[in-house]
Order: structure tokens, then C-alpha cells, then sequence
């Protein structure tokens, strides 16, 4: 729930933009004309799929193929003594068919995936043909290894092609796939192989990225050490480095061999609207990540749906989008929305900034990229070369700029739409989560006159709200929660396997809402300007880490007592991770101590968790029912010692000077 202290987790230029009136770029008459919606056309739709969302998506519906039409379209209760959740439930497709099949006739011959290596020259390209085949062979190759219909197959893969492949093969036998980030840890990974009662593992030899390599086999074998993990029948292993590997006969299959004996040729099965598609687990404020399910026939709709208008795809253009597989992003728009669209898309092995800084507008200039969607942590990693980002290359193959993950600062947008786009392409910046499957809150480009740092105006279908902290409903401008007042068809239908925890995540707060777990603003023009999270989820370079999670890595070592986590203000992650701790009596804290703290946490869950600052905190702030009071943590952390509010409910009130001592000073 809102928080008084909310903004401190935001940047300012974006929070407060009350100060300075932003600045509005209209959308040019030449693109208004051109594109697939104007303003006035998307008042009309957007007006058309309120009134009326079964009229609106029975026709929009349609966008997929469908092997049994659907009759039904929308049957959902935001209930929270029976939230249920169904789109075009009586429909059966095929995820895979609509990807592949389907473009065989037209696009065969067109490139499906342009792949860019982490070293400049590595590259490889398929045809949606071949790709359509290799798909075949793969998902015939899984059944060949006990993958049956409603199996989860867990996938631990670096940024390859053999990534779609896996997981558009499941889609094609009705398998659930569920990605795990190739960042994340052995123990991370068991955890959700363990929760996902995974059958299947399928991993590389080798992932590579940023001229470094990580050991992705060896990590699933020290995962499956775990004594709770009983479930795992195969572990397949795409040759991506060719390093040697450890290898176990009765359990190991390479990929390769695989195909080489499976049949191109594979049906692809029928699969009911409400079958599930694929699991991704998130972070949330509490307990361990959730496993949140997405189903088919919704989600593939409001997927390409998306893609289409959001970046007002045409036929032929190419598109990046270089989020990795391991997020829902990855699974959105790089994958599934382009793919069922036809699109040909690029897809990049490596960061942003290697071996260069210019690297990404090099990928753009040698495949003519027509659409970049990046996130904001790497837009400003870029900002801090600004010029040579850029060096050596035109990018005048670019007609639009995306972001998404995290709030832009106005900082960000202005240098990536003046120095990346030169000014002539309108920034789409699109707010959404792994939740939503897909974009929520966006400007359409032909459509919405643009405020650097505002996602702007709600896609089709999509109703939000501010809430106050009572569940009051906020009209006009103002701030507060923000809600989804009714369904659309790309939401998730449930947390795998715990379908209370996903009724009490998102639907107590606010009685018949689905809850964010964001804050925003609202503009007197209705453009949404999100805040940032208002629980205990931090944002670090667009990726959520609930702080309940690493405070859990933490105390799981020997010399911690406890630890509070915090996100801080941080010029290129958006949010660092700030870390109080205190030892067991008798440890001593130092420098050493806290590099190990460190190492422990990125060994326990990934690089992507390792705190940027360990302050050594002999007390935390509590309340006398013995609560953390992280509000002050948070402005301690933040450098704001001398506005931290009422102390006096303390149980202790000293423990704050002496923390505001120790402070450490964040560069
Ligand atoms: O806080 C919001 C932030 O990212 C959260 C969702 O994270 P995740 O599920 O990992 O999905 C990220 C990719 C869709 C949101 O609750 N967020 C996402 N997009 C934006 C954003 N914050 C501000 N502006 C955005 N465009």
C-alpha cells in the first residue's frame, strides 16, 4: 500500500514534475497519418473496448488462429472469495502454430530471427521454415524424452535461438515451460524446480555475455544436488561453447543428437484457451518468488495484440527488443508477440556495452533495425558515454524507441531520443509486469503526444485507477495505488500451484481491484506517471528483487543475525541494493566480512542480487511489536538523515543516531 515515503524510491525529475510543466511532443501529422491509430481512433477503441470488452475482444479475438473458434470471451471474477480468471475459455489453438504454421505459406522464406553473438561477427540467422522445423524436430525430440501434455519443462538457457526453439516446442506438445534467468544461482534454480515439480531441465554447456562465460551446466548439476528435488527426469544440453562439461550418462542428452534423430514433422497440439502456457516466477514483497502462470489463448491475443500497436509494427520492419528470454519481456516481445505476428526480430547474445559502447547502434545499423525496445538502466549506462554511444554509426533505419522495466528519468529519455533517435522517433514507454503478460500503460505512437517520463494512457481494454490507501477511488488528477478495475486477456490466471497466495497477493488489497503494487500519478491531461513500487520490492536495473529475499540470503549465513534491505537512488540501476546487518555477538564486522556477505548473497541467488552497500547495524529500528521500521532505513540510506519523521514510536530511538554514524556514503 501507498507508503508516505514512497517517492524516495523514484526519480525526482519524474516524481515531481509539477515543479517544471513537462515537456509535450506531439505526435507528427506525417506519422499520425501513417500509423495504425490516430488519437481520435484510439478514444474510439479504447471508449468501444470499455463499454463494450465483450464486443471488443470477440473481434479482436480473431487476431490468432484458432482451430475451434471460440463462443465465450470473457468470464472473470475479481472476487476475493473466488477470483477466476478465463478468456475465450471454449476456444482451442496452438501457440506454436500461430507463430510458425501459420506464416509457412507467406513469410517461409523470411527471416524469423536475425541471432547477434556477444563477440561482433558471430551471427546467425533462420527462416521462419527452418525455424518452424527445428521447432518440429525439438518437440518431437522432448516427447522422445517422457515430455508429455501439462509437463513443466524447466529452461536454463543463455540468449541462443535454441531458446525459442525450446520453448516454442513446448508450446507445440502442451508442455509449460518455465524459464529461469542462465544469471540466476544453482540454489536459485533448484527453488524453482522444486515449487515447478519440473520433469525436464534443458541448459547449454556454456552461456557467454559480455566477453565472459558462466558454467550453466555445471550449475544444474550442483541444483540438482538438492535432496528435495526429486522430480527431474532429463537434463538436455545445447553445446553452445563446446567447454568441457561434466556429464551423466543416465541423465544427460545432448541437443544436438537429439535433433539429429527426431522427425521434422510434428502436429501441433490442440490446446484448450485456458491451458497453461508457461510459469515465470517474480519476486514479490513476501515470502519466495511466485511461479505466476500465464495461460494460451489470452495471452497470445493480448501478446501480438500489443506488439502490433504499441510499436506500430508493419510487415517486413525489423524488430529488437534485447531483454533477455529470463523475463517476461523476453518471453513477450521477443519471442511470442513478434513471432505470432510474423516480425522478424533480432536477438542478442550479449550487454549492451560490449565490447563497445556503441555496440547496441552498431546491432541496429548492420541488421537496419526499425524498432529498439530497450529498458532504462542500460539507456542510461549508455548516457554516461553519451557521444561515443553512438560513435560510427547512422541508425537511420530507426523509426520508433522503446523502454521498459522501470521509470525513465526525463534525463534518460531526452539523450536516447536526441542522440539514439536523433529526434525524429517518438519513445514508446510502456508500463507493465510479468503479471500483465504484456504492455498496460503506453503511448501509441501515431496516437499520443508524448511527456518524457509518463507511460502516458491505458491500451485497449485496460482500466486503471488510483486508489487511496482505503480503496477510494481517486478521480480527476491525483496520486495514490494504482488498481486494475477489470480483466484483460493477457493476465495471469493464477500463482502455480497456490492459487490463495495469488487471491491475497493482488485482489485484498482492494476489494474487487487488481492491485499493482505500484503507485502513480495522474495528470490533468489522464497521463499516468508511475511512482515506482509502494511494498518491499526494489527495482535494480529493471529487474524486481523482492527485499524479503536477499534479507533471507543474508541470514541464512552463519555470522548474520538479521538484515534489513533498501533500495537507494541509484544514477544507472534506477535502484541499489542498501544492506543493514546485524552479526552474531562475538563477530566482528570488517571490510572482509562484508566483501564475503556480498559473495555470499550473489552464490545464493544470482550477481544480479549482490548488495552495492553493507552497513554494519549493531540495531535496526523497530517498533516495539518488534516491526523493522524500513521508512527510516530507506532515508538513511538515501543520504535524507534530516527528514526521517516520527522516531518516538521506537522501541529504541538511539539505535537511528548511531546508525546515521555509521552511515555509508553512496557514491
Ligand atoms: O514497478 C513497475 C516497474 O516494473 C515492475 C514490474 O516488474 P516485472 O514484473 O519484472 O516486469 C518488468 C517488465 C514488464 C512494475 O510493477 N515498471 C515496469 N515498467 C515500467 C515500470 N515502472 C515505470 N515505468 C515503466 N514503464
Amino acid at each position: 500500500m501507498l507508503t508516505s515515503d514512497k517517492n524516495e524510491q523514484t526519480a525526482p525529475e519524474k516524481t515531481n514534475p509539477e515543479n517544471s510543466k513537462p515537456m509535450l511532443f506531439p505526435v507528427s501529422p506525417k506519422l499520425a497519418a501513417e500509423a495504425m491509430v490516430d488519437d481520435e481512433k484510439y478514444r474510439q477503441m479504447y471508449q468501444q473496448s470499455i463499454v463494450n470488452p465483450q464486443g471488443f475482444w470477440r473481434e479482436h479475438g480473431q487476431r490468432i488462429d484458432w482451430f475451434t473458434p471460440f463462443t465465450k470471451v470473457k468470464n472473470v471474477s475479481f472476487d476475493d472469495h473466488h477470483v477466476d480468471i478465463k478468456w475465450f475459455k471454449d476456444g482451442t489453438t496452438n501457440v506454436s502454430h500461430n507463430c510458425l504454421d501459420r506464416h509457412l505459406e507467406t513469410k517461409g522464406d523470411q527471416v524469423a530471427i536475425y541471432w547477434e553473438g556477444d563477440e561482433p561477427g558471430e551471427q546467425r540467422e533462420i527462416t521462419y521454415r527452418e525455424l518452424h522445423e527445428e521447432v518440429s524436430r525439438f518437440a518431437n525430440a522432448l516427447k522422445s524424452q517422457g515430455v508429455r501434455q501439462g509437463d513443466v519443462v524447466a529452461i536454463y538457457m543463455p540468449m541462443v535461438i535454441e531458446a525459442a526453439v525450446a520453448m516454442l516446442a513446448c508450446t507445440r506438445i502442451g508442455a509449460i515451460h518455465s524459464i529461469v534467468f542462465a544469471g540466476f544461482s544453482p540454489e536459485a534454480l533448484a527453488g524453482r524446480i522444486i515449487d515447478s515439480n519440473a520433469k525436464i531441465v534443458i541448459t547449454a554447456d556454456e552461456g557467454v555475455r559480455g566477453g565472459r562465460t558462466t558454467a550453466l551446466k555445471a550449475n544444474v548439476d550442483e541444483a540438482l544436488t538438492h535432496p528435495d528435488i526429486r522430480t527431474i527426469e532429463k537434463v538436455i544440453v545445447y553445446r553452445r561453447t563446446g567447454a568441457d562439461i561434466p556429464w551423466h550418462n543416465h541423465r544427460d542428452v545432448w541437443w544436438h543428437e537429439l535433433q539429429q534423430l527426431s522427425s521434422p514433422h510434428c502436429q501441433a497440439r490442440e490446446m484448450g484457451a485456458e491451458d497453461p502456457l508457461f510459469i515465470l516466477y517474480t519476486s514479490g514483497s513476501t515470502g519466495k518468488p511466485k511461479g505466476v502462470l500465464h495461460t494460451t489463448g489470452g495471452y497470445l491475443v493480448y501478446a501480438s495484440m500489443t506488439h502490433e500497436y504499441l510499436f506500430d509494427y508493419r510487415d517486413g520492419e525489423v524488430f529488437w527488443c534485447n531483454a533477455d528470454v529470463g523475463w517476461i519481456t523476453g518471453h513477450t516481445y521477443v519471442v511470442y508477440g513478434p513471432l505470432c505476428n510474423g516480425a522478424t526480430i533480432v536477438m542478442h547474445e550479449g550487454v549492451p556495452n560490449y565490447p563497445s559502447v556503441n555496440r547496441v547502434s552498431q546491432i541496429v545499423d548492420k541488421y537496419n533495425v526499425n524498432i529498439l525496445y530497450i529498458a532504462p538502466t542500460a539507456i542510461r549506462a549508455l548516457m554516461a558515454h553519451d557521444k561515443q554511444a553512438v560513435e560510427g554509426t547512422s541508425r537511420k533505419s530507426l523509426r520508433l524507441l522503446g523502454t521498459v522495466g522501470e521509470p525513465i528519468n526525463p534525463q534518460a529519455w531526452h539523450w536516447y531520443h536526441q542522440t539514439v533517435g536523433e529526434g525524429r522517433c517518438p519513445i514508446v514507454d510502456t508500463w507493465w509486469q510479468t503479471e500483465t503478460g504484456a504492455a498496460m500503460i503506453t503511448p501509441l505512437p501515431g496516437a499520443t503526444a508524448l511527456k518524457p517520463g509518463s507511460a502516458t494512457r491505458p491500451f485497449f481494454g485496460v482500466m486503471p485507477a488510483l486508489v487511496d490507501n482505503m480503496g477510494n477511488i481517486i478521480d480527476g488528477p491525483g496520486e495514490g495505488n494504482l488498481v486494475i478495475l477489470d480483466s484483460w486477456p493477457g493476465q495471469a490466471r493464477t500463482v502455480y500451484g497456490d492459487h490463495e497466495r495469488f487471491v491475497q497477493t493482488y485482489f485484498t488489497s482492494f476489494k474487487g481491484m487488481y492491485t499493482t503494487g505500484d503507485g502513480a500519478r495522474r495528470d490533468e491531461d489522464g497521463y499516468y506517471w508511475i511512482t515506482g513500487r509502494v511494498d518491499d520490492v526494489i527495482n535494480v536495473s529493471g529487474h524486481r528483487m523482492g527485499t524479503a529475499e536477499i534479507e533471507s540470503a543474508m541470514v541464512a549465513h552463519h555470522q548474520v543475525a538479521e538484515a534489513a534491505v533498501v533500495g537507494y537512488p541509484h544514477d544507472i540501476k534506477g535502484q541499489g541494493i542498501y544492506v543493514y546487518v546485524t552479526l552474531n555477538s562475538g563477530v566482528d564486522y570488517s571490510f572482509d566480512l562484508a566483501a564475503d556477505l556480498k559473495k555470499w548473497v550473489r552464490q545464493e541467488i544470482g550477481p544480479i542480487a549482490t548488495p552495492d552497500i553493507i552497513q554494519n547495524a549493531p540495531g535496526l529500528p523497530k517498533t516495539r511489536s518488534g516491526k523493522i521500521m524500513r521508512r527510516i532505513l530507506r532515508k538513511i540510506a538515501a543520504g535524507e538523515c534530516d527528514s526521517l519523521g516520527d522516531t518516538s514510536t521506537l522501541a529504541d530511538p538511539s539505535v537511528v543516531d548511531q546508525l546515521i554514524a555509521d552511515r555509508v556514503e553512496v557514491s
